[in-house]
């Protein structure tokens, strides 16, 4: 029982009782060899117990208290477990401010049971400096975090203020911890834009101090793929945003725990060699910095993750007319075993091929369909047949030009004009002549007569021959190309008997849209080898062009750089047979219509003195037709006119009253021949069609329906006073009162007038009659106006010398007569205009 209370006795130095009659006392127990050491902003204490602690048996507290610049801080306790009694002991803590700002001090004493030691302190100081000075210097800090600068000043320096320039004042509070010592705590939400940010302290007078601080994030890695390459090794991929650290603390990759760096930022790939076998596993990469450190894994079986060099050292081995055969090499011997794709790139002309191979390491490759005398280019990649992950890069390209051959088969058609047959195809393009074209060759005989063939040559830069033969019977005609190689294999094209009374087809309109004509048929049983579509100008010379169409195909777009606005097109659908080609169908329209319709006057201003026939055609349903003149005289010379005037009524009566005898004598014939009598006269064309007598002038399409005439009109002063006219006449003279302004100086009633048969064209469906018409009554007073209009003749104007006199009897003041026309041919979209005084008669024309 003595030695406990020996040894409380040894623990505590003296023992007094208090009024209250409570026990207190000194411990003896305590703190020796006090080391305060640090660095940065920890504070490191270690101390050992005194010998006299030995006697503790239960828990031994150490209290701690930090002062900075003499003012606590911070208070701690650390407890001590009786078997840890002897040991040295340890204790750290973080400063705020960095250990240069301010001294820092720790007060350590031990208590139990109620009892405590004295204090024992350790200092370590703050930096002494002769000139101010920032810290902490050159420390990195994360973004996000938030950052205790101090600045302390030599004595004698005025405080000015603490900033970093980057950040605004909201984000900062500044603090003095000593007469000589001010804080700046700042929230760093913003990494370094540069190198480092900077950290200022500014004294009084202007004076700027400063430090670095290095503002950065931690490795932010994403995006990690592993693959074999060479199958022997791992490469990895990820990505990585810029840390803003200096050069000297960048993050640093290590691959599969392995301590030797794989890769430093910014490269964000890198290689181990590993033994690649079919075997899921973990890839993991570890990216750090000072500011901290991530692991990420790609789980993967590297067998399956195969991304192959591309092919090396591609040749070409045989090059043929229409196939060449490449092979080349891999630098990685194990692509040998593997089962491989391959695909070819054939870069012809701009436009790219890919052809796919197969094989267990492939290292070669057949082309075919290739054009003849042809330049390619080709490159290779090609990648693992099962568990598709990359294809390789393409290989290096190789060039090569294939060897000539026979041209290919002409594209052959024909048309039938008269009695030519003319055979046309379409120049071969470079890649079908294989070579230069040195003739063609076309043989033509008969259908009856198979066994008589002749033959003639063709120079290569001509695409058609035209043959006088006897169009009743039916031709074969059969064209080759030559080229150095030799010949085409022949085209073959069966011209049909022209048959008078042959397959008629309809012809209906189209309407050409955006420059081209949208044409579909119905499909024909007969049309075995397709369809052919030819066109080419209503009118005018006409080069047929044409396109072929599968045959289950019924609809073209068709489209011909030589299609030209406001002409009239005739489209044919033929099928392809065995035999001839059979009509199917015919179209006719514009690409694009320049024809206004509505126009229906025109006017001729500034025309000098003299006759002029006017001739105004119209381009209608079915082309141009119809061409009606009127021949007027301009003569302001009043004396002249009237002697002219009277010249041509004496000749117009005389030719009407020779008319009228004839008919009455013959009036019986006549009555036989027009029967029943036409009850009103009626003025339109005889026999057949102007346009299409017109047509066949012109184009061996003659079938086309008429659908519009055009009519000619001219305008004169005053209402026609007893006129007889029919709505449907071709040519009429009509009056608008609108703009007159004269007044009727003279009546002219001429007898009964029959003119010749002429060949003005009709409205379709108007039954074809004499012509023959009568003007019982008729006024024309026309009207100059004054006036100095620009002269705007159109071009269908045309001076003649020869003049043709009405018998009409004015006295002109100023006039201004309008051609009312359907249309012009060649301007239709100027207006023609002229200011005349005329005389006219109906003047019947075709052309
Ligand atoms: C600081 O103390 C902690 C425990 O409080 C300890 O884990 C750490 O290792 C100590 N640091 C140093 C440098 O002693
Ligand atoms: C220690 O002192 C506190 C008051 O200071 C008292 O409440 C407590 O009972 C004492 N404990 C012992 C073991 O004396
Ligand atoms: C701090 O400054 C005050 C007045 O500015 C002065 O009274 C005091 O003595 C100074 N303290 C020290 C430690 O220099
Ligand atoms: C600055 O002080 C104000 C008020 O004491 C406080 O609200 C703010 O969070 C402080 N800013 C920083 C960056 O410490
Ligand atoms: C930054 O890099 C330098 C040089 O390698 C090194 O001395 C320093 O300790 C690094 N900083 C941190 C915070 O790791
Ligand atoms: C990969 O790692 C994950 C967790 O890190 C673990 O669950 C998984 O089993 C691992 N897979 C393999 C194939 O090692
Ligand atoms: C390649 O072309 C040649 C000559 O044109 C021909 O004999 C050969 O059969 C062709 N080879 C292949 C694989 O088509
Ligand atoms: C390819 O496979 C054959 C037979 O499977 C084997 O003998 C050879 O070693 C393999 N070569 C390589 C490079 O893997
Ligand atoms: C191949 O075509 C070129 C023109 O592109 C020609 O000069 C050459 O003679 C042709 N070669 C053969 C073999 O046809
Ligand atoms: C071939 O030419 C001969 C003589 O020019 C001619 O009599 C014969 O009709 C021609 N045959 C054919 C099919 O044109
Ligand atoms: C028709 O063609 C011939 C010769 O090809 C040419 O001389 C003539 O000018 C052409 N006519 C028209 C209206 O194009
Ligand atoms: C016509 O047939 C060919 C090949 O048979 C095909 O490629 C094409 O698409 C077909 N066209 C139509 C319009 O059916």
């Amino acid at each position: 029982m003595m030695i406990p209370w020996l040894l409380l006795v040894s623990l505590f130095g003296k023992s007094t009782q208090d009024g209250n009659g409570q026990e207190s006392g000194v411990l003896h127990c305590g703190a020796q060899n006090l080391k305060l050491t640090g660095s940065d902003q920890m504070i490191l204490l270690t101390w050992e117990d005194t010998p006299s602690c030995s006697a503790v048996q239960d828990v031994l507290i150490y209290e701690l208290e930090v002062l900075i610049a003499d003012k606590k801080e911070h208070y701690d306790e650390v407890a001590v477990a009786p078997d840890q009694i002897g040991s040295t002991h340890s204790w750290n803590w973080t400063s705020y401010l960095a250990l240069e700002c301010a001294s820092h001090s720790v007060r350590l004493r031990s208590r139990y049971k109620n009892h405590t030691s004295q204090w024992k302190q350790e200092t370590r100081p703050g930096h002494e400096t002769s000139k101010a000075q920032v810290y902490p210097k050159d420390k990195l800090f994360q973004v996000g975090s938030t950052a205790t600068f101090c600045c302390v000043l030599p004595a004698g320096e005025v405080f000015g203020k603490m900033s970093l320039p980057e950040y605004s004042s909201a984000d900062m509070n500044t603090t003095r911890i000593s007469n000589q010592t001010y804080a700046l705590t700042v929230h760093l939400n913003q990494a370094s834009k540069y190198s480092c940010t900077d950290v200022k302290c500014e004294l009084i007078p202007d004076v700027v101090y400063g430090a670095c601080a290095y503002i950065g994030y931690p490795p932010n890695v994403m995006d990690l793929q592993c693959e074999t390459r060479d199958l022997q090794s791992v490469d990895c991929y990820w990505t990585d945003k810029d840390s803003s650290l200096p050069s000297k603390n960048i993050t640093e990759y290590h691959l599969l725990g392995s301590p030797k760096i794989c890769a430093k930022w910014p490269e964000t790939r890198c290689s181990q060699e590993v033994r690649v076998d079919a075997r899921v596993r973990n890839w993991t990469l570890t990216a750090s910095n000072p500011l901290g450190e991530v692991k990420l894994s790609d789980t993967a079986d590297l067998t399956e993750r195969v991304h192959m060099f591309p092919p090396e050292g591609v040749t070409v081995l045989s090059v043929n007319a229409r196939n060449v055969s490449l092979d080349w090499k891999w630098t990685v011997q194990q692509y040998y075993n593997l089962s491989l794709i391959c695909q070819v790139n054939i870069i012809n002309h701009g436009e790219n091929t890919i052809s796919e191979h197969f094989g267990v390491g492939l290292n070669f490759a057949v082309l075919n369909d290739l054009i003849p005398n042809w330049t390619y280019n080709v490159g290779i990649r090609c990648r693992t047949a099962q568990h598709f992950w990359k294809w390789s890069s393409w290989s290096t390209n190789v060039n090569f030009h294939t060897k000539g051959d026979v041209p290919d088969a002409l594209d052959v058609w024909m048309q039938v004009m008269d009695n030519q047959i003319i055979t046309i195809w379409k120049m071969p393009l470079a890649n079908q002549s294989h070579g230069h074209i040195e003739d063609y060759e076309v043989t033509w005989t008969k259908t009856t007569q198979r066994e008589r063939q002749n033959r003639t040559k063709v120079a290569p830069n001509n695409y058609s021959l035209v043959l006088s033969l006897d169009t009743t019977v039916g031709h074969i005609v059969t064209v080759t190309a030559r080229n150095i190689n030799g010949s085409s294999s022949p085209s073959t094209i069966t011209i049909p008997s022209s048959n008078p009374d042959g397959t008629k087809v309809n012809t209906s309109s189209i309407i050409g849209s955006n420059g081209s004509f949208n044409l579909s048929w119905s499909a024909s049983p007969t049309a075995s080898c397709g369809y052919i579509v030819d066109w080419c100008p209503t009118l005018g010379n006409c080069t047929v062009e044409w396109l072929k169409v599968p045959p289950n195909q019924t609809n073209a777009s068709i489209f011909s750089k030589n299609f030209k606005d406001g002409l009239r097109y005739t489209l044919s659908v033929y099928a392809c047979t065995r035999g001839a080609p059979v009509l199917l169908q015919r179209r006719e329209g514009y690409v694009r219509e320049k024809n206004n319709p509505e126009a229906t006057s025109l006017t001729a201003r500034n025309l000098k003195n003299g006759s002029y026939i006017f001739t105004v055609k119209a381009r209608t349903a079915v082309g141009e037709c119809g061409a009606t003149s009127i021949t007027a005289t301009l003569n302001l010379l009043t004396d002249n006119l009237i002697g002219t005037v009277f010249i041509f009524l004496a000749a117009v009566f005389g030719l009407l009253s020779l008319i009228t005898i004839v008919c009455y004598r013959h009036w019986t014939c006549i009555k036989e021949t027009v029967y029943p009598p036409i009850p009103k006269p009626v003025l339109t064309s005889t026999g057949e069609h102007g346009c299409r007598h017109f047509q066949v002038d012109q184009c061996h399409y003659s079938e086309a329906d008429i659908t519009d005439v055009p009519e000619l009109y001219c305008r004169a002063g005053a209402p026609i006073n007893g006129f007889v006219s029919q709505e449907n006449m071709p040519f009429v003279f009509s009056q608008t009162p609108k703009g007159y302004y004269n007044q009727p100086l003279k009546k002219f009633t001429p007898p009964p007038l029959t003119l010749p048969s002429t060949a003005i064209p009709s409205q379709p469906g108007l039954p074809s009659s004499p012509f023959r018409r009568e003007f019982p009554n008729a006024s024309y007073n026309l009207i100059m106006q004054p006036g100095n209009q620009q002269s705007n003749f159109c071009p269908e104007l045309q001076e003649a010398t020869s003049l043709e006199r009405s018998s009409d009897g004015y006295q002109p003041h100023d006039h201004t007569e309008t051609f009312t026309t359907n249309q012009t041919e060649e301007d239709p979209d100027s207006p023609m205009s002229c200011v005349s005084t005329y005389i006219l008669l109906p003047q019947s024309s075709s052309r």
